[in-house]
């Protein structure tokens, strides 16, 4: 499939239509291809019926998926990469370290080292390939403010990278809100076409989501728009064959009569959303257990590592 498709090569896309779409930085023919007639209309300003005839002609002109044959699929498996954990008991039982190509989801308590991770992904993703990364750049959108440059460049260090190159490898985005998250993971496409991105981390997920939308009858508003934002990353995860690592808080608001506390939020949205989710909870010290809940090829089970100044480590 070609990344470069040109716009006007789609059928009902004339130069004034070319335009509308990539003001709305559709300029991809996956991104296109993968929307609804009325999320196209809406998004380009344009009538239905002329969306989803440029829909349908981006889907010949590019590989969406539909159907395929088990061939197809491993031979896209085959290009398929991972970045390590940093801890080698971790990376087992994720069948060697996050993959590309879908939605990695982790979920705990208030410091199970959810950030922690994050940060340590958006460095490895950096190392050359063959040592654990991808050899390319991070997108991260931190909706908490807990992004922190100087833990980056602890870990940095201790990988024997350049701290500061690093740094300026990793796209950060502070989001305000959960429609400013959702607008950054949509502008998230333009950035990872401009650079090399192999890691998409949204930390957290969900908190923007809980606080924008407290009442009962918000709910289904809110799982509806948490829902479109994970088409959006997962879009971002196939079109350019990276990983999208979302953190996710669990419900332990001891107020909270009646629910699982270990229950994550957003349901089964995320839930669905996400191909690889772990359950992150503390244990003795810097200790912290890795869960493997569920996954498309892997048993369940479970890792110890630690939480150290020079970043994630095994327990050994
Ligand atoms: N420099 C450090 N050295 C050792 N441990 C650290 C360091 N920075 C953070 N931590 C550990 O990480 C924990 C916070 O993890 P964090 O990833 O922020 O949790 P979460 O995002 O799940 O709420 C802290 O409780 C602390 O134990
Ligand atoms: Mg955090």
């Amino acid at each position: 499939m070609s990344e470069e498709l040109e716009l006007e090569d789609l059928k009902g896309v004339g130069s004034k239509t070319a335009e509308k779409l990539d003001e709305a930085g559709l300029n991809e023919g996956m991104s296109i291809a993968t929307m609804s007639a009325g999320e196209l209309a809406e998004k380009a300003d344009l009538g239905e019926s002329s969306a989803q005839t440029i829909i349908t002609s981006a889907r010949q002109k590019v590989d969406v998926g539909g159907f395929e044959t088990g061939m197809d699929k491993h031979e896209r498996r085959k290009g398929m990469k991972r970045i390590t954990t940093s801890c080698e008991a971790f990376d087992e039982i994720l069948g060697g370290g996050i993959e590309s190509q879908c939605i990695t989801e982790f979920y705990g308590e208030y410091g199970s080292a959810k950030t922690q991770i994050s940060h340590q992904l958006a460095v490895n993703v950096q190392l050359p390939e063959g040592a654990g990364g991808m050899d390319r750049g991070a997108v991260y959108i931190d909706t908490e403010d807990t992004f922190t440059p100087e833990r980056v460049e602890q870990m940095a260090e201790d990988k024997d990278l350049d701290p500061e190159e690093v740094l300026e490898n990793i796209h950060v985005a502070r989001a305000f809100n959960s429609d400013h998250q959702v607008l950054l993971a949509e502008e998230a496409q333009d950035i990872c076409q401009e650079n090399d991105i192999g890691l998409v981390v949204v930390d957290s997920l969900t908190a923007q989501f809980r606080s924008d939308y407290v009442g009962r009858g918000e709910l289904a508003e809110r799982q509806q728009k948490l829902n479109k934002h994970m088409n959006t990353l997962l879009r971002l995860a196939n079109s350019h064959n990276a990983a999208v690592v979302v953190t996710n808080q669990v419900m332990s608001n001891p107020d909270q009569m009646f629910g699982d506390p270990t229950k994550a939020i957003g349901g089964h949205i995320v839930a669905h959303n996400s191909a690889v989710r772990l359950y992150l909870r503390k244990s003795k010290k810097d200790k912290r257990i890795a869960r493997l809940v569920d996954s498309p090829y892997m048993p369940e089970g479970e890792a110890v590592f630690k939480v150290k100044d020079r970043g994630i480590i095994g327990d050994n």
